[in-house]
C-alpha cells in the first residue's frame, strides 16, 4: 500500500469505522499515524516492525499481530487493552512485559515456548489460550483471580493436576486441551 493511500485509509477509518485491518505485505512503523479513536487493529502476515515506537491509539481495544510479528516487548506503552493475539511465530519471552490491566483475552501462537511465571499475566486475565506448540511446565504459576477459559495446544505434555489449574475454570469449555474452547 502506498503511504497517500494509506492515509486515505486511516482518514476513512477516523470518520467511518474503528477498525483497521492491515493487508498481507505491510511492514512499517507507523509511529503515532493511527487516529486515537481507533477500537480494533489487525496487522497481516508480512508486519514485523517493534511496537515500542508507535503510539498505539489510546481507545483501542482489541490488537491482532500477524503470523511473521516477533518483537521484543518490554518497552511497548500499551493501551487500554481487551484482547491481544500473537501470530505463529512469536518467540520472544514475556519476560519484563507489563501488559495492561484491562486485558481480558491473550491468544499465543503456535511457537509461544516461553516460561510463564506468577508475573506474566494481568489479574483481569479471563480467557488464555496456549498455541500448538506450547510444552512448558505450569507448576508455580499463579493465575489471575479470573481466568475462566485455558486453552492448551495439541502437544501440551506436562504434568497436570487441580492444584495446577485455575480455580476459577468453567465447564463444560474447561480445559479446551485438544479441543477449542474459544
Ligand atoms: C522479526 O524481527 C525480529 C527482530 O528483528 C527477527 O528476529 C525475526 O526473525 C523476524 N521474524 C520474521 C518472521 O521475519
Ligand atoms: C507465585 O505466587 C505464589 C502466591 O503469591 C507464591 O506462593 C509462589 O511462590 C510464587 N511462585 C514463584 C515462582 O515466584
Amino acid at each position: 500500500m502506498s503511504s497517500a493511500m494509506m492515509v486515505i485509509v486511516i482518514v476513512y477509518t477516523l470518520f467511518f469505522f474503528l477498525s483497521l485491518t492491515f493487508g498481507h505485505d505491510f511492514d512499517q512503523s507507523l509511529g503515532r499515524v493511527l487516529p486515537a479513536n481507533l477500537e480494533s487493529l489487525q496487522f497481516g502476515d508480512a508486519f514485523n516492525q517493534s511496537l515500542a515506537p508507535m503510539t498505539l491509539p489510546s481507545g483501542l481495544k482489541r490488537l491482532q499481530l500477524g503470523l511473521g510479528f516477533s518483537q521484543d516487548l518490554a518497552e511497548v506503552t500499551w493501551p487500554s487493552l481487551e484482547k491481544l493475539g500473537f501470530g505463529d511465530f512469536f518467540e520472544p519471552s514475556f519476560q519484563g512485559v507489563v501488559f495492561p490491566k484491562t486485558l481480558r483475552t491473550l491468544l499465543l501462537g503456535s511457537t509461544f515456548v516461553s516460561e510463564v511465571s506468577n508475573e506474566t499475566f494481568p489479574s483481569s486475565l479471563e480467557s488464555l489460550s496456549f498455541g500448538e506448540h506450547f510444552d512448558e511446565s505450569l507448576q508455580g504459576v499463579t493465575w489471575p483471580e479470573n481466568l475462566q477459559s485455558l486453552s492448551l495446544g495439541n502437544t501440551f505434555n506436562q504434568a497436570l493436576h487441580g492444584e495446577l489449574l485455575p480455580k476459577n475454570l468453567q465447564s463444560p469449555t474447561g480445559l479446551g486441551w485438544r479441543m477449542h474452547c474459544f
